[in-house]
């Protein structure tokens, strides 16, 4: 141990009550005393976890440079340059028409992130992270759309601080502000729409591995987008028929997908705001895909509540969406999440508990998870209509 630990704290702000609280101040305490720091670095049994924490720490630090060297990445397409296709220094400064010296920087950038990996004689090609990011399309997708999300983070205080509805994110998802989000134009929501169908591909298929759609007859997707959850779970189940709810210019959408597919047949489709206008009926199977988490808590019972409605007594609602306490994705559901659905002005990333507790609320029982292979992408929970369906009022 030091010779001498930091005496604990008394007084400020609120002196530690119990002992646990002692024991943290004292804590705090040692963590943050440069002396301490020093010694963890030096003392051998300490060493590698001072090494890991500080590495965490700077890696906290910077997470934004780490970010933009990615955004530069796909700014300039330098990964699927690289795809099959090593290069030097001098080759890619020549295509990507940059400078040798900001070319050998944001490699050695790359290289560090694994984005990107040295392949000897002074060549270049993608690193492991770099060939799994190409592999995921949406994921890029989002690597361009984060440009509007760090605007709007690049003054977080002032962030926090802001009028709901004044961000560039509000301005983007324009549903989130809109006091009448049903007379949205086409133009209000294509992007992200756009944004969202090429972010499913991956998303469905976490779902429909995790839950079996045997036993069902007709899947409504409330919030459905451009149809690409539907049209996954149709080819998965050839026994569904499918029914699509969201506002009226995504759906026309959705028409145009359905119809490039073949789908018509099989597909009923049905324009609306879900704040206010009812859910179509008919449907033993009710999907809501990355949808709650966009909404406050009223918003969320009403559509659980309206969803709760239109099930028969043997129906399902199964809710799939990135959640707050993940286990192993802490950071990804209350840092990403959080801040992101603050920005839009909007919802908020809820645990597993709490969404069992809206479920309840609007009449449902308690619901079951069901795995999913990557859940920060997102996990996937079901739930049946209670036989009373008695909904509460949340206090
Ligand atoms: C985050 S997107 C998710 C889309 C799709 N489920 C997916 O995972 O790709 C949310 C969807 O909810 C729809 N939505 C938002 N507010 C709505 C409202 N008041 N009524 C109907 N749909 C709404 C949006 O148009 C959008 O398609």
């Amino acid at each position: 141990m030091p010779e001498s630990l930091p005496v604990l704290p008394i007084g400020g702000l609120a002196a530690p009550r119990g002992w646990r609280d002692r024991l943290r101040a004292w804590r705090e305490a040692c963590l943050s005393s440069p002396r301490f720091q020093r010694w963890a670095a030096a003392f051998p049994p300490t060493r590698p976890i001072a090494r890991r924490n500080a590495r965490a720490l700077f890696d906290v630090v910077a997470g934004f440079v780490y970010s933009q060297v990615l955004h530069a990445c796909v700014q300039l397409d330098l990964l699927p340059r690289l795809r099959g296709r090593p290069a030097t220094v001098e080759e890619l400064a020549a295509e990507l028409r940059l400078r040798p010296d900001a070319v050998a920087c944001l490699l050695r950038a790359a290289v560090s992130l694994r984005l990107v990996e040295a392949r000897g004689a002074g060549r270049f090609g993608l690193g492991e992270q770099g060939a799994a990011l190409l592999g995921n399309p949406g994921a890029i997708a989002m690597v361009r759309h984060h440009a509007v999300l760090y605007r709007d983070l690049a003054d977080p205080a002032a962030m926090l601080r802001a009028e709901r509805g004044s961000t560039g994110l509000a301005r983007y998802w324009a549903y989130a502000a809109d006091a009448a989000p049903g007379e949205l134009p086409a133009d209000r929501v294509d992007e992200y729409t756009s944004l969202m169908a090429e972010s499913q591909g991956l998303v469905a298929s976490e779902i429909l591995g995790a839950y079996a759609m045997g036993r069902h007859r007709v899947l409504l997707d409330v919030g459905g987008g451009d149809g690409s959850f539907l049209a996954a779970a149709a080819a998965r189940w050839p026994q569904l028929q499918l029914r699509l709810f969201d506002l009226p210019p995504v759906v026309e959408r959705a028409r145009r997908r359905f119809a490039a597919a073949g789908l018509e047949a099989r597909a009923s489709l049905c324009g609306g705001d879900f704040r206010r206008d009812p859910l179509p009926t008919g449907a033993d199977l009710v999907s809501l895909v990355r949808v709650l988490h966009d909404h406050d808590d009223e918003v969320v019972l009403r559509i659980l509540r309206e969803v709760a409605r239109v099930l028969p007594p043997d129906g399902r609602v199964l809710i799939a969406e990135p959640m707050s306490g993940t286990s192993g994705a802490e950071p990804m559901g209350d840092a990403y999440f959080g801040l992101y659905l603050f920005a839009m002005g909007s919802g908020r990333p809820r645990t597993v508990d709490e969404l069992a507790a809206l479920l309840d609320a609007a009449g449902f029982g308690p619901p079951v998870t069901h795995r999913t292979h990557v859940p920060l992408l997102t996990r996937v929970v079901v739930a049946a209509p209670r036989r009373d369906r008695r909904s509460v009022n949340l206090a």
